[in-house]
């Protein structure tokens, strides 16, 4: 679905005002979580077979409802360690749960990561996940995703990439508060934005900022082939990369 307004009017209908929030705080996150359901729809349509996806960080189920939409081929596993946002996707999505296209995981990636076999799945698809992970763990979650994907399967991510100009980065970021300054205080949610600044402090650290060279030379490192950042928009990116074999 490529139209804005019907996008945003079916995403709201769904997730309600979680999407509103973060569409009106943030449009550049449901916007990276629109471009995986576009890269899966790519992907997909190469695709005979039904597809299994594993998700990482499936929150209250924007990126889960935009991979659901972007292909009737895909089998989804939507993994989340915070109950409070899976809880909400359960009900979101309940649609797609009792028509057996997704099912939910509570436990952490990495350990999700681990309890699946080699080789068996198609694609692993996340968005604004991967940025909140510590960088050595993060590190681990990229080659168990490497490990479980069939040759020729895809990972999928659009998250913050942060960039390798330090100076143009931190300039990014100054606009990013100022701009979630603007809009949170016209509509008087101080707590809201409270939150989201000390959340920007954990981003922004040096064990969790994901760099744009750092994090595509880990992708490579890790085995992965085909690997393409776009879409950059200010601190966020696409990011498609493929396991060879096939
Ligand atoms: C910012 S939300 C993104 C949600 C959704 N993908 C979106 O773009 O709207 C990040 C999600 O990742 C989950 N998360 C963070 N660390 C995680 C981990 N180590 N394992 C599993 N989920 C994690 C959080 O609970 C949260 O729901």
């Amino acid at each position: 679905m490529t139209d804005k307004s019907q996008y945003d009017a079916l995403f709201s209908g769904v997730i309600g005002q979680d999407y509103e929030l973060l569409n009106l705080i943030c449009p550049l996150a449901t916007q990276m979580s629109r471009l995986v359901g576009v890269a899966a729809a790519e992907y997909s349509a190469q695709a005979s077979d039904n597809l299994t996806v594993v998700e990482l960080g499936g929150g209250t189920g924007i990126t889960t409802l935009s991979l659901l939409t972007a292909s009737d081929k895909l089998n989804i596993l939507s993994i989340d360690n915070e109950p409070v946002m899976q809880e909400q996707a359960k009900t979101h999505l309940n649609k797609w749960a009792l028509e057996g296209k997704l099912a939910f995981c509570g436990d952490d990636a990495l350990t999700a990561l681990t309890n699946i076999a080699s080789d068996s799945v198609d694609m692993v698809a996340s968005a604004y996940t991967l940025h909140n992970f510590l960088d050595t763990y993060r590190k681990e979650v990229i080659q168990e995703i490497f490990r479980i994907l069939k040759p020729g399967g895809q990972f999928i991510n659009g998250d913050r990439y942060g960039l390798d100009d330090v100076s143009q980065h931190t300039r990014t970021i100054q606009q990013e508060v100022s701009g979630y300054f603007k809009v949170l205080t016209r509509i008087n949610k101080l707590d809201v934005l409270e939150h989201w600044i000390v959340h920007l402090f954990s981003d922004e650290s040096e064990n969790h900022v994901m760099r744009e060279s750092v994090a595509l030379d880990q992708l490579r490192d890790s085995g992965f082939s085909d690997i393409t950042l776009s879409h950059r928009l200010e601190v966020n990116a696409l990011v498609t990369a493929t396991k060879p074999g096939l």
